[in-house]
């Protein structure tokens, strides 16, 4: 394999992964990791800081490690890794847009992000390789391209402890920007080879689920159309469930991997947490049913929100799992380094402000770049928390409030210290039922802090939150 052979696998791969061929600056940066060049000189000859460069060719790495189902890629051993895979015949460029990497193989004449492999094709490798590993049929046309990414190594290790142990049902919760999505994108690397079938959709533009369910059975059937079912589902709640299409079939013929990103669409706002939009409730019943079903495929949804039926059915010995995401911790410091900001011994305080919320983090460091020359000690001087493009994301989270969780919540940023909520004050229109219901769907939309105080639970909000609230009356 030479350089250019490389270039052309790759921007094969990038075609067949992001739906867009390399730039100019991507293939410079090959070239240059190919003849063992620094980012400073790829920089100079293409004009562009080395920062710059740096970081495009960062996405490019984990672009590749992702697709390669290779954790590892980097500059530094990127043309020994593709040097080896040929070698050992794992990839091939085989004509008519065709590639065959591994155990994947992707046809870049489709223009979507779609890798899948293609069985009735032999090539050497699927010869030499057929009776050792299973192919994985990826399709991640719906996920958003993997980005910088520090630490949550025991996130990952728990979601994965989850997969081997057969978890069904996992739901990854957290506010806008914590990094849900980023951190299911780290995972996948991780268990595909656990899987027969691997796909990503999001439920951006609310689907109703048989046109979801449709979908999935598509890729499952390697893209062939979906046949009217000959027979109806034997059971009821399955009939209701997927339209009478065998989805659960699949599921358990394959070990397929669904991931529903963004799925807080299809729940109703101005309810409390986790309650389905009129027409999308028989997404509870498929929940349930892809828990309770005997299987060994796994669904991940990513929501802002708890779905209602998920709290009763998970707990340690259950096959369905939730997963509270926090903010990053001292490895947030990566942000502001990245950045460029001066004064560490201030960045603590920043990220515990900010809560660790990485694009929280990034919308803030951006600022204090532009505004005070990256001097974290002039922004904190002021008396106010600057909220700036936050404010939208927050609106996005406080539209979908009930009345009664607007009070409570108001409640809350109006009580500098963590409030106990058996001591209800007057102007707070509710019975001490309605706020503990209030206050667990507040919970649920993780916007809600728990405190232990003197062996009593009490709750507050986040300083960004807070901020959003008063700015607001
Ligand atoms: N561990 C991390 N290290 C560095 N950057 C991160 C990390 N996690 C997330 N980010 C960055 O933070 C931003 C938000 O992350 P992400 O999109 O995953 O959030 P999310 O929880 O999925 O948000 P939403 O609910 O709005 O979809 C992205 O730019 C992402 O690259
Ligand atoms: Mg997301």
């Amino acid at each position: 394999m030479d350089v250019e052979e490389a270039l052309e696998f790759v921007d094969h791969l990038a075609l067949t992964t992001t739906g867009k061929h390399l730039d100019s600056l991507q293939k410079a940066i090959l070239r240059g990791a190919w003849d063992n060049q620094k980012y400073k000189e790829i920089a100079q000859h293409h004009n562009r800081s080395e920062k710059y460069v740096k970081e495009v060719g960062f996405k490019l790495w984990k672009l590749l490690s992702v697709a390669l189902g290779d954790e590892q890629v980097s500059k530094a051993n990127f043309r020994a890794k593709l040097e080896n895979l040929q070698a050992s015949n794992i990839v091939s460029l085989v004509g008519n847009g065709c590639i065959h990497i591994g155990n994947i193989s992707a046809d870049s004449s489709q223009s979507s992000k779609k890798l899948q492999s293609e069985p009735q094709q032999k090539n050497k490798f699927n010869e030499k390789t057929s009776n050792s590993k299973p192919k994985v049929h990826l399709d991640l046309a719906d996920a958003p391209e993997p980005n910088l990414f520090y630490n949550r190594t025991s996130e990952l290790t728990t979601l994965e402890n989850w997969i081997l142990g057969r978890t069904r049902l996992i739901t990854i919760l957290g506010l806008s920007g914590i990094g849900k999505t980023a951190l299911t994108l780290q995972l996948i690397p991780q268990i595909q080879h656990e899987f027969d079938y691997i796909i990503w959709r999001s439920l951006r533009n609310s689907p109703p689920l048989a046109s979801l369910q449709t979908d999935l059975i598509k890729f499952c059937r390697g893209g062939a159309p979906v046949p009217a079912p000959s027979v109806p589902a034997p059971y009821p709640e399955e009939r209701a469930t997927t339209g009478g299409l065998p989805l659960l079939e699949y599921l358990r013929s394959h070990r397929c991997l669904i991931i529903l990103d963004d799925i807080q669409t299809i729940f109703s706002s101005q309810q409390l947490a986790g309650n389905y939009q009129p027409g999308y409730e028989n997404y509870g019943a498929f929940f349930k049913q892809i828990t309770e079903s005997s299987h060994n495929s796994c669904l991940i949804l990513l929501s802002w929100e708890k779905p209602r039926e998920i709290a009763a059915l998970e707990g340690e010995n259950r096959p369905c799992k939730s997963l509270q995401l926090n903010g990053l911790d001292l490895e947030a410091q990566e942000i502001f380094r990245e950045k460029g900001l001066a004064e560490p011994e201030k960045w603590s305080e920043l990220i515990d402000l900010y809560r660790g919320n990485p694009l929280w983090l990034n919308i803030v460091a951006i600022l204090i770049h532009d505004l005070f020359g990256g001097s974290v000690s002039e922004f904190l001087s002021y008396d106010t928390l600057f909220l700036g493009d936050l404010e939208s994301l927050l609106q996005q989270h406080f539209d979908r409030l009930t009345a009664s969780e607007q009070q409570a919540i108001a409640w809350l940023a109006n009580t500098p210290e963590p409030a106990d909520i058996s001591k209800i004050p007057e102007n707070l229109q509710l019975s001490p039922p309605e706020l503990l219901k209030v206050m667990q769907s507040l919970g649920r939309r993780s916007l809600v802090e728990t405190v232990k105080q003197n062996g009593r639970s009490h709750f507050t909000i986040a300083p960004v939150i807070r901020e959003y609230i008063t700015n607001k009356k």
